[in-house]
């Protein structure tokens, strides 16, 4: 044996031994379902700085990794790789009150207050035309323009609670669905036991069935809705461990009447009545006092601030800032398309960060940050899904959206955060993702079809004319 032959030997030896030593390294490449990446990745998590040149990574409906795009990239791969270039990653938003299906209404009723725009236009034309097929295209249409639009969580309101959950389960988008139940005769039934009635059993049916559709109860208001009625609802809801959703202190005309009939302001005349803590999903919340505020806290009580619709319907400007300064879980909502006139949260989190500013006097009032976090983080909190969503972090699901800032109308950027609430809009979203699923891809919907929605609300809007001969809308 020579020395260059020792030599070799040792060599070899060393180069085994080499990459036995590697070899676990290599193993430890975790194979993911998809990695998307972001020029900035906007977790939404509390400290978590903005991350440049990001990616998430999922497998299955969750977030499994979070973080640069070298440290992800030296343990994970995945079979399906979405670019970030020019593009912000950030959680979906939540819109935390809507009614799906009124996109029908879209327009059909402007320029009027809350009352006369409910019973004189609203609720008659609901009579005539709403059945099974105006849900399912109203809320398709919905569906189509919330997922274009950036929204992956929504919470609805309205009839027929079955079909619009059958149009979310297909289209991909998760929801807090709540049946309306109202005190008279509403489209799909004769009046309150019939419609409470069918509340319980749509919950029994869609309870566990989908991990993205939560099932709730959607008692309309405490003026449409007698304080007994409300007491079975939060009797129901507790027991069966599922949200409230509920129209509360909307206008000054509402608080006058709840005040003379039961001699308390809609929020105490509500939360006294037993709802469980942590269970309502209050909309609107226009004209809380100070009790009420303090009130909110201490129930956990989820408020969704609707500025649009508050300023189309002249029902004045909730006290956000005072609200969130006393620790009231504040999301925002666009309420129906009829009084709205779109399903754009980016519009919401805008107004949200400016009216207040004027109402404070004050330019700090709500920044930007907060209008995102009530899009977000807060929003999905005050709907009772914080576990789940809301935020870009390992655990939760993977529910996600990417906004193109390559336009000239979006240069410079100095400020990610500024840029989403002040200057990016519903048409920069290019990807939509809900746990894990793709909705949205270069801005081409993959869950529903554009043109057949679009074409049946036309068609549904010609029959919806045809059928109010009494010409009730005045446009
Ligand atoms: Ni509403």
């Amino acid at each position: 044996m020579n020395k260059s032959y020792k030599y070799q030997q040792a060599v070899i030896s060393l180069c085994v031994m080499f990459a036995f030593f590697l070899k676990p390294t290599y193993a430890e490449v975790v194979n993911a379902d998809s990695i998307i990446y972001g020029d900035y990745v906007v977790t939404m998590v509390t400290d978590q700085p903005v991350i440049e040149d990001g990616a998430v990574v999922v497998i299955g409906n969750n977030i499994i990794a979070v973080g640069t795009r070298s440290a992800i990239e030296k343990k994970y791969s995945a079979k399906q790789k979405i670019s970030g270039s020019g593009r912000i990653l950030m959680p979906g938003l939540i819109n935390g009150h809507t009614h799906t299906p009124m996109t029908l209404l879209r327009g059909f009723a402007d320029d009027l207050d809350l009352m006369t725009w409910l019973n004189d236009y609203i609720f008659p034309v609901e009579s005539t035309v709403v059945d099974k097929d105006f849900i399912r295209v109203g809320s398709e249409l919905a569906c189509w323009e919330m997922i274009r639009g950036g929204t992956t969580t929504f919470v609805d309101m309205y009839f027929y609670a079955n079909v619009t959950a059958e149009v979310v389960e297909h289209c991909g988008l998760r929801a807090v669905i709540t049946g309306v139940a109202l005190d008279f005769p509403a489209p799909g039934s004769t009046g309150w036991d019939n419609s409470f009635k069918d509340a319980v059993e749509f919950v029994k049916l869609w309870q566990g069935k989908n991990e993205r559709i939560t099932p709730g109860f959607g008692p309309h208001a405490p003026y449409t809705v007698s304080p007994e009625h409300l007491k079975q609802v939060a009797l129901k809801a507790k027991e069966m461990k599922t949200p409230v959703s509920i129209h509360v202190a909307e206008s000054e005309i509402e608080s006058a009447i709840i005040q003379e009939r039961y001699n308390a302001s809609p929020v105490k005349h509500v939360l006294d009545l037993g709802f469980a803590p942590g269970n309502l999903i209050t909309a609107h919340m226009v004209h809380p006092n100070e009790k009420d505020i303090k009130m909110l806290v201490k129930h956990k009580v989820g408020v969704i601030h609707n500025p649009t619709s508050n300023l189309k319907l002249a029902s004045g400007i909730a006290p956000v800032s005072k609200m969130l300064a006393e620790g009231v879980l504040v999301g925002l909502g666009t309420d129906g398309a009829a009084s709205n006139n779109d399903l754009d949260l980016w519009e919401e989190m805008r107004l949200s960060a400016l009216i207040h500013k004027v109402k404070m006097n004050n330019p700090t009032a709500i920044p930007a940050l907060t209008a995102l976090k009530m899009a977000t983080s807060m929003g999905a909190e005050a709907i009772g899904l914080g576990e789940e969503t809301g935020q870009l972090i390992a655990g939760k699901r993977a529910d996600m959206i990417q906004v193109s800032f390559d336009s000239p109308r979006l240069s410079p950027m100095y400020n990610v955060v500024s840029h989403l609430v002040y200057a990016i809009d519903a048409n920069d979203v290019v990807t939509s993702m809900v746990s894990g699923k793709l909705l949205m891809k270069d801005r081409k919907v993959l869950t529903l079809d554009s043109k057949s929605v679009k074409d049946a609300a036309n068609a549904k809007s010609r029959i919806i004319m045809k059928t109010l001969v009494s010409g009730k809308p005045s446009h």
